[in-house]
């Protein structure tokens, strides 16, 4: 069975939607996303335009800061640091990746941690590695969603998440843990990864390798959440091979229209978050 993430993501937009509105009815003011640009990579383009659209949609206002691929990360953290003190601003992202002369996580901790609304700076992540309550980043938060919206059982199940990366793969092993999986984090250097990962129950898949996970990889009737996005001769693919593995698993989301669109409303949700706590 598909996992439609484009549905979920929708029925979760709406309920943004009231959120916002009734904010707006209690705070007479908008609620204003900041998101931060730096060069012009052409992936980050696509999501940074998806992310305002379902902003407009929700009724938050994103305002796009787009800066040369040349410039300082002084200059980068300053900007940052007027967004922080400006109080019409109630979250901030950078959109990742940064150009390489720059620090990627010294410039996700100059964004206070009332504002991180992708939860990537160290405070946020201790916390949800404390299992205190965090702002989530989106993806994972996105991918819990999802299963508990089709009533998948998480807790007791063997969960393997593939890839390690401190956006998807860590925080995802997380959530996972808090949800009573038993985890498993398998990376490049895992020795016999089909045999790791034919024992699971749950496989979320975050390498950036099109169509690496075959049938070789998945245990008949796993769930399969496949958070690749991929371009390869035939166009937009996950890491998943989907043609094959959703013969197999009970559960498995398509690329595009499954992860995706759950990021972009986590993310909004994580947005109307911190303009609470900002109000508090
Ligand atoms: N680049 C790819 N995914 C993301 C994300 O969720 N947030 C930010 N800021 N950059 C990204």
């Amino acid at each position: 069975m598909i996992l439609d993430g484009k549905d979920c993501a929708a029925k979760w937009k709406d309920e943004i939607k009231n959120k916002v509105l009734e904010l707006n009815n209690i705070y007479n003011e908008e609620i204003t996303l900041a998101i931060c640009v730096v060069g012009d990579n052409e992936a980050s383009k696509i999501y940074v335009r998806n992310k305002v659209k379902a902003a407009s949609y929700v009724g938050i206002t994103a305002k796009v800061y787009k800066y040369e691929s040349d410039i300082t990360e002084e200059y980068l953290l300053e900007e940052i640091e007027k967004l922080n003190k400006d109080a019409s601003v109630h979250g901030i992202i950078v959109q990742l990746p940064v150009p390489k002369h720059m620090h990627e996580q010294r410039i996700i901790d100059t964004i206070s941690p009332l504002k991180d609304v992708d939860g990537f700076s160290t405070l946020n992540k201790g916390m949800l590695f404390a299992g205190a309550e965090a702002i989530l980043p989106a993806t994972p938060y996105g991918i819990i969603k999802l299963l508990k919206s089709y009533n998948i059982e998480i807790s007791g199940k063997e969960a393997l998440v593939i890839g390690r990366s401190n956006i998807v793969g860590k925080p995802m092993a997380h959530l996972l843990l808090q949800e009573n999986a038993t985890v498993t984090v398998a990376h490049s250097k895992t020795k016999d990864l089909p045999l790791v990962s034919k024992r699971a129950d749950i496989v979320v898949v975050a390498i950036g390798r099109a169509k690496m996970i075959t049938t070789e990889y998945i245990k008949p009737g796993a769930v399969v959440v496949d958070v690749g996005m991929n371009r390869d001769s035939l166009g937009l693919c996950g890491d998943v091979d989907f043609k094959n593995v959703s013969n197999i698993a009970s559960y498995i989301t398509p690329v595009p229209g499954g992860v995706g669109p759950l990021t972009i409303a986590g993310l909004l949700e994580n947005t109307v978050k911190t303009y609470i706590l900002q109000k508090k």
